[in-house]
């Protein structure tokens, strides 16, 4: 195995350049207007049955995008042509809980755990024959593509994340961040408690409009958008999927016991060993930008890391050049490390 040092150095010169490329502006009012992914795809998994749109030809090098919350597939509906025009296989899976992804036995666990949303990925890579495949995601899609692409290295040929490594050690879980950083949180505190839920439960939308106010930065987004999105929060596991996440990450909801080994695993921030292509965007408010220096440490193959400026939390709707570009450039990695120079700019 190549040494990381090496990796490192060339990741580090490039972070000190990266931080100064801020001519790369994203003007959110060129943004395409929204459109849908359709029509949907479904394959079973032995929990799921998945909704997904792909696109692209059968025997392309595959791409699977994931998504966050409170979002839906359709984020990255302007990203799929550019993937797809460079002869890519596109699959973009609904997570469990929204959408038309449904669970297959009414008794399963609704569980949102990091070690649940990483092994849907790979199941549905089963389910639809995928053997390898580009991981890429942001928000929670950045958990499971964290999760799969450490756990299932022979299943990942390259993988990308906004907000680099989010994988969670849950012994650390009650260990307090500064007054301000919590603040920024309200809502994962909120969904701990019945009122939350309930809350969520009664107008999903609004809370989709307020969150997307609040955690992203000078985002205008259209009433539009807003609608088409709103579609993915109608189904009925949302509310449980959503306030399972936060009440499993923060220790309030136990795990699915099919589970056990695996979250065991992950408490060990097991390390990311495929290439790696990372981002920060400028104005996400909950995960402010970094270098990726404090990450560093997750990344045991070639990885490069970019701020992306004018940029917030949903990254593939507003600015599906940059995160296109980020699956091309993970594409031009090495697959085993060795000697290679991050791009300036993605
Ligand atoms: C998935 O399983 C359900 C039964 O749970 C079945 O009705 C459906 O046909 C299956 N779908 C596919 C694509 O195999
Ligand atoms: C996929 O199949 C088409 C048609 O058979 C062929 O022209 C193309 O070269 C193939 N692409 C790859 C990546 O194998
Ligand atoms: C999780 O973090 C705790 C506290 O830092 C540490 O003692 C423990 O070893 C970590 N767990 C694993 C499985 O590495
Ligand atoms: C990255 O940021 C950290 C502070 O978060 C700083 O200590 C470090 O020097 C920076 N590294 C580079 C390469 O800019």
């Amino acid at each position: 195995m190549y040494p990381s040092i090496f990796s490192w150095c060339y990741t580090a010169t490039w972070l000190f350049s990266a931080l100064l490329a801020v001519e790369v502006t994203v003007n959110a009012a060129n943004s395409p207007p929204p459109s849908r992914l359709a029509p949907l795809k479904f394959a079973n998994t032995s929990t799921l049955n998945v909704a997904y749109y792909e696109t692209g030809p059968s025997n392309g090098s595959a791409v699977i995008l994931v998504h966050g919350f409170p979002y839906s597939i359709d984020a990255f509906a302007p990203v799929v042509p550019l993937l797809r025009e460079k002869g890519y296989r596109v699959v973009v899976p609904y997570l469990r809980g929204y959408g038309e992804t449904s669970f297959i036995h009414p008794s399963t666990a609704r569980s949102a755990e990091q070690a649940a949303l990483g092994s849907d990925i790979i199941a549905l890579m089963d389910a639809i024959n995928i053997d390898k495949a580009i991981f890429a995601g942001y928000d929670w899609g950045t958990v499971a593509v964290n999760v799969a692409a450490a756990v299932w290295p022979e299943r990942c040929n390259g993988h990308v994340a906004a907000n680099s490594y989010l994988i969670q050690n849950r012994t650390t879980a009650w260990v307090p961040l500064s007054p301000d950083a919590e603040a920024l949180r309200w809502y994962y505190y909120l969904f701990l408690t019945a009122r939350g839920a309930a809350g969520l439960s009664s107008n999903p939308k609004n809370w989709a409009r307020t969150l997307w106010q609040k955690n992203s930065i000078g985002w205008e987004f259209s009433e539009e958008y807003l609608d088409i999105t709103a579609t993915a929060f109608e189904n009925p596991d949302y509310v449980d999927i959503v306030v399972n996440f936060y009440r499993n990450r923060l220790l309030y909801a136990p795990g699915d016991p099919r589970y056990t080994d695996l979250a065991a695993l992950l408490d060990a921030q097991p390390p990311i060993s495929v290439r790696s292509v990372t981002f920060d965007p400028e104005n996400s408010v909950v995960f402010p930008p970094t270098n990726g220096s404090s990450t560093a440490q997750y990344f045991t193959g070639p990885r490069c890391h970019y701020v992306l400026p004018n940029v917030a939390e949903n990254v593939p709707f507003q600015a599906p050049g940059l995160f296109a570009s980020a699956v091309f450039a993970v594409d031009g990695l090495p697959v085993v490390g060795g000697d290679y120079v991050c791009q300036k700019e993605l």
